[in-house]
């Protein structure tokens, strides 16, 4: 009876142990993941695989109803809410009530910051300073962790070259390379060393992919991508942040060339899981799945579903098609079991990964201690400087000189606080931001006299401010005028059909232009603008983008010259709208000098990489280490910067590749190296590009197949191009 009982005990033991091996720590997550898809039912793996939201509803009394509405075993939620108590109170739903205890996954849009609100992506390339982007990203993840969520929808690198497109301003420019050098810095801000560490949330890079190829900037609609630019330009970004392990992916709205990326094996299995070997997850984009039925991919939601998911969609956002279907389409045997499973387990070991099963609640501390602390502001501030952009600087006339004494300032932009969030600024608050007008009170208290007038909205055709703008101007010795864009006029579904400000705001700037005096324009916006106008109007011109919450003291700074600007565009600002698509890297023609457009000029207002400095820096003759190398060898190039100017300064020094003889077409140069150094006045700097062939300047075959050529190279840097002859 005795040794009955004690067989029976230790069975029991071995049972127990092996029931919750994917409750114990220590045991490896692969094992963890194993034991637990082993012990689910079919439709707890359903549930899995589905995304709801909450917290939207912020009226108190209806909470515990929304509460009650999601399933306790659903796979994620989009968390409207910054309420930790709220998530923890979901999360306990979960871990308590379901029958397995899987936390939920929290989560939310949280793109350039939380509440510290950072300047747009589109801005933060800019700066060329990818170190400052992984801190603002690294402390966005904390205010998001703090507030419940554990996964943000964001980097989005999706290049970009149509400026109509509203998304332009999420994304970090025109360029593959620059995207995939920002998509992975933030990344790495956003999951830290580990995705485990207490601060660290999932990356969700998105949106995968080709969405950057938006036919005429319209939001959602078809968009041909080709299998050349799919791998040259779009893929490039992706696979970089791929290989910096972002946790998650977002499959798109548009279409690969007929086949929508939501419902493309090619790039969400064969690519993306099979070649780049990614463990983690794909969640579709909101509805997009049932959106395949509007694509003409599928007749119903069902087909949708099945298209979807077995494309490579583990997880449905928001449209409840796998909820509603899975179960039946794996008794039709059109969904095999081993993809359901396999789709659970990369769901699960992002929560494993996440720390959520052991950790599951969020530690509330109290909201003055979550957000804009001293350092998150520090940092925005830093970033919001290095990303603008000085554009024009006619005759010096920044910094403002010590005889300016009055200042008009003037413009729709001028004291706004809201716009300079930016999209994407759901948790922002007003209050929070310094405007244009707050920092230049700081910047020039007892120094310059401040004369303030509105001038008019930013649409519109009321011109009866204009008088009083023109009186204040009068009066001035210099006008700065703040024009720009409102935050909602970027982001999803804002596309324009012109680049150009409303014709009201060049009106204004017309009047002022009158009274003779020099015109310093301050332009906020999401997208480049069509300055053909304004420009000539204008001696300076410093484009300050979307900055955030602290960006008044450092435009101020510009205009002073405590701060020297170090911006230059990941953009081109075409000369106007009919210039769309202009960008630096489009394909060698034909005829390179014909073909020109016979009404305006062909060359773009300002090219990607253009930015000024209130110092010069003077390069000299760049040298390359041999002239000719085989395949296998590696070369430096290297440049001496000095800077030649009074004050010190930041200069990018931008290296670039071409291939003029290849057996495709390639671009004109191609983005391959980018550094940013601090020089004093009068010193010099050596700036360096180690050129590995493979990576640098081979090129990519219609099926991502890196193919080195024998030949002549060029790697061109400032306005110099340097021969390299690659043999065998
Ligand atoms: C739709 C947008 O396209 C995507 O970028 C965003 O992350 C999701 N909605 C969730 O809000």
């Amino acid at each position: 009876m005795r040794i009955l009982y004690l067989l029976l005990l230790t069975v029991f033991v071995q049972l127990s142990f092996a029931q919750s091996i994917y409750k114990d720590k220590k045991a490896p997550v692969e094992n963890r993941i194993k034991d637990l898809v082993s012990k689910m039912t079919l439709e707890e793996k359903i549930l899995q695989l589905n995304q709801y939201n909450a917290g939207r509803n912020t009226n108190v009394n209806n909470i515990g109803a929304e509460i009650k509405e999601i399933p306790s075993g659903i796979g994620s939620l989009i968390f409207f809410s910054a309420d930790p108590e709220l998530r923890n109170q979901i999360q306990k739903k979960a871990v308590e009530e379901s029958r397995l205890g899987i936390p939920i996954l929290f989560g939310f849009d949280v793109i350039h910051g939380f509440r510290t609100v950072y300047p747009i992506s589109l801005a933060q390339a800019c700066s060329w300073n990818t170190d400052l982007v992984t801190q603002a990203s690294s402390i966005a993840a904390k205010e998001a962790c703090l507030s419940g969520i554990d996964w943000t929808f964001s980097p989005m690198i999706d290049v970009a070259r149509d400026p109509r497109w509203g998304r332009v301003s999420e994304g970090y420019g025109e360029d593959p390379y620059t995207n995939a050098l920002f998509g992975v810095a933030t990344v790495k801000g956003y999951q830290g060393k580990d995705l485990s560490d207490p601060y660290s949330i999932a990356a969700c890079l998105k949106h995968y992919v080709g969405y950057g190829m938006s036919e005429g900037g319209r939001d959602y609609h078809y968009s041909d991508v080709s299998p050349q630019s799919l791998w040259e330009t779009y893929l490039v970004p992706y696979q970089a942040c791929v290989k910096a392990g972002a946790a998650t992916l977002m499959s798109a709205f548009n279409d690969i060339s007929g086949v929508p990326a939501s419902a493309n094996h090619y790039t969400l299995t064969e690519i993306l899981k099979n070649r780049w070997g990614h463990d983690g997850f794909v969640v579709s984009d909101w509805n997009s799945v049932e959106q395949l039925i509007a694509q003409g991919v599928a007749k119903d939601r069902k087909e949708a579903g099945l298209k979807a998911f077995m494309a490579g969609v583990e997880m449905d956002m928001m449209d409840k098609v796998y909820l509603e279907n899975l179960q039946q389409l794996i008794a039709e045997k059109k969904i095999p079991m081993s993809r359901i499973d396999d789709a659970v387990a990369r769901i699960l070991r992002v929560k494993f990964r996440l720390g959520l099963f052991d950790q599951p609640y969020t530690t509330v501390v109290a909201e003055k201690d979550r957000y804009l602390q001293p350092e998150s502001r520090a940092v925005a501030s830093k970033l919001a400087e290095e990303s603008m952009v000085l554009l024009k600087n006619k005759e010096g006339v920044l910094p403002l000189s010590s005889d300016v004494k009055k200042l008009a300032v003037i413009g729709p932009m001028a004291k706004d606080k809201s716009n300079l969030l930016g999209s994407w600024s759901y948790n922002g608050r007003e209050n929070e931001v310094e405007s244009i007008y707050e920092g230049l009170e700081k910047e020039f208290t007892n120094k310059v006299q401040l004369n303030y007038a509105k001038g008019c909205t930013f649409d519109g055709s009321d011109e009866s401010g204009f008088d009083e703008a023109v009186s204040v101007a009068s009066q001035s010795d210099v006008i700065l005028v703040c024009l720009g864009e409102e935050k909602k006029w970027s982001g999803e579904n804002a596309s324009r059909s012109t680049i150009a400000l409303p014709s009201i705001q060049e009106k204004l700037v017309a009047s002022l232009r009158k009274t003779g005096k020099p015109i310093v324009l301050v332009l906020s916006n999401g997208r480049p603008l069509e300055l053909v106008r304004l420009e000539p109007m204008s001696n300076a011109i410093l484009e300050i983008w979307q900055p955030g919450v602290a960006g008044g003291s450092p435009m101020a700074g510009i205009l002073s010259g405590r701060v020297n600007p170090s911006g230059k565009l990941s953009i081109t600002f075409p000369l106007t709208t009919g210039q769309i698509p202009t960008y630096y890297d489009m394909r060698q023609s034909s005829r390179p000098t014909s073909g020109r457009y016979q009404d305006i000029p062909t060359e773009p207002l300002y090219w990607f990489g253009h930015g000024l400095s209130y110092t010069t820096f003077a390069y000299d003759a760049a040298k390359l280490s041999a002239t000719k190398i085989s395949k296998t060898q590696k070369l430096t190039v290297e440049v001496t910067v000095t800077n030649t100017g009074n004050v010190k300064g930041k200069e990018t020094v931008l290296w670039y590749v071409s291939d003029p003889a290849c057996s495709i077409s390639r671009p004109m140069k191609e983005l391959k190296f980018f550094e940013k150094k601090e020089i004093n006045a009068g010193e010099k700097t050596v700036f360096k590009f180690e050129v590995d062939p493979m990576r640098d300047l081979s090129f990519t075959d219609s099926d991502g197949k890196r193919i080195l050529e024998e030949g002549d190279y060029y790697i061109h840097v400032n306005n110099q191009k340097l021969k390299v002859e690659l043999v065998k």
